[in-house]
């Protein structure tokens, strides 16, 4: 067991952290203040290679390994959580899944334009009365002579009003249950589709979420990612590395709230002497120093298993559950270091708060990651409902 980075690793590391330098932390205070969704930005992280990491070459992606794109969102997620955003759900749900499950057409015409960002994709899993039991769906796929109609609402949909494409779950027999979703490629173009912006979030501001309706669009059998009831897996092994993104940007976070914590702390004077030379205040370091630790070794420990080629839900679910809480933590001990200067937007640490809540509630609430751990534990599945 190696704890070191190989030299490549840090060379990805240390060009992402220049990269988001350069090209995102100018930006994000403004981005953030006007709730902009930033396509330009989004644009840039495609030219670098950040939308495609894992994607094979030959598609247009970098073809690098897990712990490589683990690093790459980790330095995204320390400069700002709605590119990370982007970067997760471009990458580990709609490239991942299209590469994964897509026949070779479906590559060759969709992956490329992805990984370079000039498209961006959405996925659109999500309903109004459907989040954690993702079996559920009401959306309808319907039959047509050649093809099929969707109907139906999908909610807190990111990148929803600008994607081009959308991958979209939808149920082709209520009968069969989960063993009846299927998986669609749908061009957002497409009569009947419809986006609409979801205003008010408590962070992610700078971050396109959206509220989408489906009514009858039509596309032809040859949108169909995969065949007829493979859409929850679809869907539940796009959502393994998912969140493995979600827990790698979280470790991000745990890190930029100690770096700034560790600055601000021995500046900041109190009582004639900097405030880190009190020990309740090393407390608060040392918390956050053991939790952004802890997360990382998490992520580090999914990501081996992904390049391995071995099974790994567990472990990111206990990657995701861990990291997410931990940036939660670290962004509110990291105020508390700051005092009312942590308050508001001049250090990054209150935006650090504000976006980390998010992350345990989505691709998964910290519930549900609970059950996925204790199902692996257990062989019980919690989630069945439970017989009289
Ligand atoms: N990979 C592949 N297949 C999987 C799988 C995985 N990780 N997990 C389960 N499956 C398969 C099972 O093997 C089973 O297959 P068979 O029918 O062949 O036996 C099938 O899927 C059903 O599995 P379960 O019985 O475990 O399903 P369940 O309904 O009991 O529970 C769940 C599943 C874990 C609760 C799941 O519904 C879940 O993860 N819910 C949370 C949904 C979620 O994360 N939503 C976030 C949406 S994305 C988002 O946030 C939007 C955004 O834009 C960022």
């Amino acid at each position: 067991m190696d704890f070191e980075l190989s030299d490549e690793q840090k060379l990805i590391s240390d060009s992402a952290r220049e990269f988001c330098d350069r090209e995102i932390l100018p930006r994000v205070r403004d981005n953030d203040r006007a709730g902009r969704f930033d396509r330009e930005l989004a644009s840039k992280l495609g030219e670098v290679g950040y939308l495609g990491a894992p994607v094979a070459e030959e598609y247009g992606g970098r073809g690098l390994d897990y712990m490589g794109y683990g690093l790459i969102v980790e330095q995204v997620g320390r400069a700002d959580s709605s590119a990370r955003t982007v970067v997760s759900v471009q990458t580990s749900l709609v490239c991942g899944s299209i590469e994964r499950w897509g026949t070779e057409e479906q590559k060759q015409e969709l992956l490329p334009r992805l990984c370079a960002g000039e498209a961006l994709g959405c996925f659109a899993l999500t309903e109004p009365d459907t989040g954690s039991d993702a079996a559920n769906l009401r959306t309808r796929a319907k039959k047509t002579d050649g093809g099929w109609s969707i109907s139906g609402n999908k909610m807190w949909i990111s990148m929803g009003n600008f994607a081009e494409v959308a991958l979209v779950f939808a149920q082709t027999d209520p009968e069969k249950k989960h063993k009846g979703l299927a998986a669609f490629l749908v061009p957002t173009a497409n009569d009947g589709y419809s986006a609409q912006e979801i205003h008010g979030k408590l962070g992610l501001r700078a971050s396109d979420t959206a509220e989408i309706a489906l009514d009858e669009v039509e596309v032809p059998d040859s949108a169909m990612l995969g065949e007829i009831g493979d859409g929850f897996k679809v869907a539940m092994s796009a959502l393994d590395n998912g969140r493995y993104s979600v827990a790698a940007g979280c470790v991000g976070i745990c890190d930029g709230c100690v770096d700034a914590s560790v600055a601000y702390s021995t500046e900041r004077k109190q009582f004639g002497v900097p405030i880190a030379r009190f020990q309740l205040v090393q407390e608060l370091l040392a918390e956050m120093i053991v939790k952004r630790d802890a997360a990382r070794m998490l992520v580090y420990r999914a990501g081996s298993l992904k390049d391995r080629g071995l099974p790994n839900t567990a472990e990111t679910s206990i990657a995701k559950l861990y990291a997410t809480e931990a940036a939660v933590e670290c962004a509110n001990a990291a105020i508390q270091v700051h005092g009312g200067a942590g308050y508001v937007d001049d250090y990054p640490v209150e935006r650090y708060l504000r976006d980390a809540r998010v992350t345990t509630l989505y691709e998964g609430t910290s519930q549900i990651q609970k059950l996925i751990i204790g199902r692996d534990a257990t062989g019980i599945n919690a989630m069945t409902p439970m017989k009289d």
